[in-house]
């Protein structure tokens, strides 16, 4: 098994050790916001569909000051954890599309859209530590955004962490940096995972008009544990592959006459009105998953599990065949698990690499992970890291 996310205490220690090597003082507050999994709903957000989304016990860690005068100065030791820390100075007008580049891009960009929606954030002092696995397609980029972006509007006296009205207008804002300074065409599930769940619970999110509902998910007392299989194959949001999704999509939506793929009600006569193969499929992923979005909640709450992981593993047939976003080590990871006994198993987030996800009854935990590791080796891949993770909170003020 993987290392265990940092306890509050460990991850408090580590961004405030930072916060004192880069800046020689104690940082006056200390904001952690986590990485999520996504149970089900994949590559629907974009398309104003359903997604299920559950915060990770692993989070990332910001300790930030105020500062009187334009200058913001970070510092992250989160590029390489052996490796030096990387710095990034520069003033609050240099944060803006094409001024910053890199994790500073991530980090960094809350403060601009939160000074365009009017919010005063200050020049800032901030330090990273963070224990979401990078590149694994567990939304390190969210946590990171999101952590900073509740410092940057916490440090201009508008704190974004009340209700879930306030939480939902960061998670936007969060989105817009995303797509605007990092230049990452991405969705809102990840922000709204980081920022709006509750602890024990999964949160069905609707993005077409940002409404939620907490979904208990008590898996314990189901007895089942849930994995997340990080294959360690890379995996990036900027390298194009995503974005020709997210245009197919939108091509087909247009082609169809509707805003959104959440529109279309009559799948079979959408799919006769499309006149491309490739469009029909991913059409298709989208229609069914966002569908399996909500027969998961139904199983969850009805305790069918069997049910649920039936689903699982439709979702990971439609994103393999249909959507095309599957690779070598995901599918590994997936069969594998499911000839160990587990329930289901699907990629989740993504894809093109980074993590799959086993629904699995708690005696067969090590089975299923020894099964996973050994599919790997066999096949010559890396070999994996296995989290068993449940419900964490959202981000949060921890000191
Ligand atoms: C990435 C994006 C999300 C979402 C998922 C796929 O995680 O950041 O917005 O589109 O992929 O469901």
């Amino acid at each position: 098994m993987a290392e265990a996310a940092w306890t509050p205490e460990e991850g408090l220690d580590a961004a405030r050790a930072a916060f004192r090597a880069a800046f020689s003082t104690e940082p006056d507050e200390v904001w952690a916001s986590p990485g999520r999994v996504n149970l089900i709903g994949e590559h629907t957000d974009y398309n104003g569909g359903l997604c299920l989304p559950i915060a990770l016990p692993h989070r990332t860690y910001v300790a930030a000051s105020r500062r009187d005068d334009d200058q913001v100065r970070m510092t992250t030791t989160l590029a390489d954890a052996d490796s030096r820390p990387e710095q990034w100075t520069g003033t609050l007008s240099d944060i803006r599309p094409g001024g910053v580049e890199g994790w500073a891009a991530y980090a960094a960009g809350p403060a601009w859209s939160l000074r365009n929606a009017g919010i005063a954030v200050p020049g800032t002092d901030l330090a990273i530590a963070s224990c979401v696995p990078l590149g694994a397609g567990l939304s390190s980029s969210a946590a990171l955004e999101c952590a900073t972006g509740l410092a940057f509007s916490s440090l201009a006296g508008t704190p974004l962490d009340g209700d879930d009205a306030q939480r939902a207008q960061l998670a936007e804002l969060c989105v817009e940096a995303e797509n605007e300074v990092a230049g990452a065409p991405t969705g809102g599930m990840d922000q709204a995972a980081s920022l709006r769940t509750r602890a024990g619970h999964a949160l069905l999110l609707d993005c077409l008009d940002g409404s939620i509902r907490q979904v208990p998910l008590d898996l314990e007392h189901a007895g089942l544990r849930l994995l997340v299989i990080d294959t360690r194959a890379s995996h990036s949001l900027t390298d194009g592959q995503y974005g020709e999704r997210r245009s197919a999509c939108e091509a087909a939506a247009a082609q169809l006459g509707v805003v959104t793929l959440r529109e279309v009600n009559d799948l079979d006569s959408a799919l006769a009105r499309l006149d491309d193969e490739v469009a029909r499929r991913r059409v298709r992923h989208v229609v069914t998953e966002i569908q399996r979005v909500l027969d998961v909640v139904a199983g969850a709450e009805a305790d069918d599990w069997p049910t649920v992981g039936g689903l699982m593993n439709a979702s990971h047939v439609s994103l393999r065949d249909d959507y095309e976003v599957s690779c070598i080590e995901l599918d590994v990871a997936v069969e594998a698990a499911v000839g160990a006994g587990a329930l289901g198993a699907r990629m989740t987030g993504g894809g093109f690499g980074g993590s799959a996800i086993a629904l699995v009854r708690t005696d067969d935990v090590d089975r299923v992970a020894d099964a996973v590791l050994s599919a790997a080796t066999s096949h010559d891949l890396v070999e994996p890291e296995v989290h068993v993770v449940a419900p964490a909170g959202p981000g949060q003020r921890f000191a």
